[in-house]
């Protein structure tokens, strides 16, 4: 037998008890007579104790960091003074009787037993020795109990897990395919699912009114923080439900996992905060707002009507926004920090970041010889500024605005400590417009997919003005980030038809791509919809760490490498030649006549 028990259990009440536990030397210390070993396992670190001169204890002392040993000894009290109250195990320790070495381990690349700043790539390579640290196997077991709930949660209220294929045919999320050649139709490819949007509408079409799937998505687009070219989703579909159906599984699944799963954070509030699209980047510039603190934007351009300021009179007659922010506190910044923060806002696309600081001997700023005291008095009626603040405006298209006050938003979020890390702001973002115009392809994209569904009183606008119309898809939002999209799907084919054609697809390509989706649609499709939350994303939040990357076991490097097993790598001649492929692996340039 390795072990009767784990090295994290044993507690004052096992003293006297013998024992036998297996695991890696976390640590080796020698006291001239008494050798010191902190043996860990995944369940925790214990202390053993032996005099390495006997016999069967000399491996106390051969041992390393990092080797495999095995010890048998008796479990008994510290003694007093030695208790470490930091260790769960720290009342006792064991005194070894015998040592045996199973494995004995080469010097580590990088140390486990410490916190310290490895080289990401290092810690990559040797992903499964990383795993070794306690802030990653902490990430693992968080991110198995969040799954775990979301699989008992819905297991218990009638939902069937049900696994779709990940060799399929192209679908509609956006990004870019990974294509699989096939072997047995040369010439011929699958696509890797972007997500199984498809493949769940058409179970609602088979009568599983409620799936779910812990599913994994690939999708070949530039990696982020919080994106990686594979990514897993809790995937979702009802069928007979509205929008607050929907919302409600949703809400009550996370409420409840803050819970039971997570008990050092909690909610913002409950019931969630719903805002709608328009109100969302209206206020916060965004349409993934973290809600942990204020900061709101504000639009002035009442107030401003009348500026002599040149630069504001300009972006009012093309239809633009004067937009602000106001920060606590900061009204005695430097010339440098100001210029500091008109960089960043130029890089954002913004001409200029204009100031007003309220500073106790007066208005200062480089906004405060163009604006009017009654104008600067109304501003800070509408917002709330006061002494000790410092206005920042931004005055262009409004989506320039929104970006960059949205984004000065955050950084004083970082900067000044706005917000609770133990706070799990989740909201609903909701009535996002349908269409987005692609200004390059001259032509009209579906803002979230093309099966959802256009609010139904929009409907006589797609002839009129597309960019009106608003859909019923909606958002889960949690403290700045994206964590679920979703939408009721449309059910009826004349609808999906102008959708399509608004979206300028031919009937064959109609055909080509989703043929076997609108023919299922005409063999009694409920009425049904869904979601998908981003199970990296959520658990990289619950986790607080900076990176998806974190909480994922074997994740990509930021250029879609696995830098440890050494992936993407070259198909043999012979691989290639069974799938019919030929490499061209000439330069763009050099393909050119
Ligand atoms: P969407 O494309 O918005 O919707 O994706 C849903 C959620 O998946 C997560 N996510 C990602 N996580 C990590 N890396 C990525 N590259 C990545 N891309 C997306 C995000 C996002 O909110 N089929 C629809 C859902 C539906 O309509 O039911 C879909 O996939 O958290
Ligand atoms: P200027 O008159 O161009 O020197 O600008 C005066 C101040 O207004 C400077 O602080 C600029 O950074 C700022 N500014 C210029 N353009 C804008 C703009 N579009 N929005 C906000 N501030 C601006």
């Amino acid at each position: 037998m390795y072990k009767t028990h784990t090295c994290g259990e044993l507690r004052a009440e096992h003293a006297g008890l013998i024992v036998t536990l297996s695991g890696w030397v976390h640590r080796q210390r020698d006291h001239g007579g008494v050798t010191f070993i902190d043996l860990r396992d995944r369940y925790g670190i214990v202390q053993i104790v032996g005099d390495a001169t006997q016999p069967r204890l000399a491996a106390l002392q051969q041992a390393r960091s990092e080797w495999v040993i095995q010890v048998t000894g008796l479990i008994r009290l510290r003694p007093a003074g030695a208790e470490n109250p930091n260790m769960q195990t720290g009342q006792i320790e064991i005194a070894a009787t015998d040592v045996q070495v199973l494995n004995p381990s080469k010097p580590l690349p990088f140390l486990v037993n410490k916190d310290e700043d490895t080289d990401e790539a290092l810690r990559l390579k040797y992903r499964y020795l990383d795993l070794r640290h306690e802030r990653m196997q902490k990430n693992m077991l968080l991110r198995h109990n969040v799954i775990k709930f979301i699989r008992d949660f819905l297991s218990d209220r009638g939902f069937l897990e049900i696994e779709t294929p990940m060799l399929f045919k192209t679908t509609p999320e956006g990004a870019r395919d990974f294509l699989v050649p096939s072997r047995l139709q040369p010439g011929t490819f699958y696509a890797l699912p972007q997500s199984p949007q498809q493949l769940k509408q058409l179970l609602m079409v088979s009568g599983f009114d409620r799936y779910f799937q812990i599913a994994r998505c690939f999708r070949d687009e530039d990696l982020r923080g919080d994106r990686q070219l594979e990514f897993t989703q809790l995937d979702l579909e009802m069928s007979f439900v509205h929008r607050d159906d929907v919302l409600a599984v949703i809400e009550n699944l996370f409420t409840e996992m803050v819970e039971k799963v997570l008990p050092n954070k909690r909610l913002l509030a409950s019931p969630w905060p719903r805002l709608t699209y328009t109100d969302s980047v209206e206020r916060y510039g965004s349409d993934k707002p973290d809600l942990r603190f204020g900061m709101e934007l504000y639009n002035l351009n009442d107030i401003l009507a009348k500026s002599d300021f040149m630069v504001f009179q300009s972006v009012l007659k093309v239809g633009g926004a004067i937009k602000c922010i106001v920060v606590p506190g900061c009204s005695e910044y430097t010339r440098r920090e100001v210029d500091e923060l008109t960089t960043f806002v130029k890089e954002l696309g913004a001409k200029g970041l204009a100031t007003l600081a309220l500073s106790a001997e007066g208005v200062k700023g480089t906004a405060q010889k163009f604006i009017k005291p009654e104008e600067v008095d109304a501003i800070k009626s509408k917002t709330g500024a006061g002494t000790g603040d410092l206005v920042l405006f931004v005055a262009d298209k409004k989506d320039i605005a929104n970006k960059c006050l949205s984004a000065l938003r955050l950084l004083f979020r970082d900067r000044l400590k706005l917000a609770d890390p133990n706070v799990l702001a989740f909201a609903f973002v909701l009535d996002f417009p349908m269409f987005e115009w692609k200004e390059d392809e001259k032509k009209w994209d579906a803002a979230h997919h093309p099966f959802t569904m256009p609010k139904m009183e929009d409907l006589p606008k797609f002839e009129t003005d597309p960019s009106s119309i608003l859909s019923d898809a909606y958002d889960m939002v949690l403290n700045g980030y994206e964590t679920a999209s979703g939408s009721i799907r449309i059910h009826r084919s004349d609808i999906q038809q102008k959708v399509f054609e608004l979206l300028g697809l031919s009937n064959e390509e109609i055909h080509a791509k989703f043929g076997h989706l609108l023919e299922a649609f005409e063999y009694g499709a409920p009425p049904h919809g869904g979601i998908a939350p981003g199970i990296d994303r959520l658990v990289m939040i619950f986790a607080d760490e900076p990176n998806i990357r974190e909480v994922i076991a074997f994740p990509k490097n930021q250029s879609g490498r696995d830098m440890m097993a050494d992936a993407p790598s070259e198909a043999s001649a012979i691989q290639l030649g069974e799938l019919r492929l030929k490499l061209d692996l000439r330069k763009d340039e050099e393909k050119k006549p």
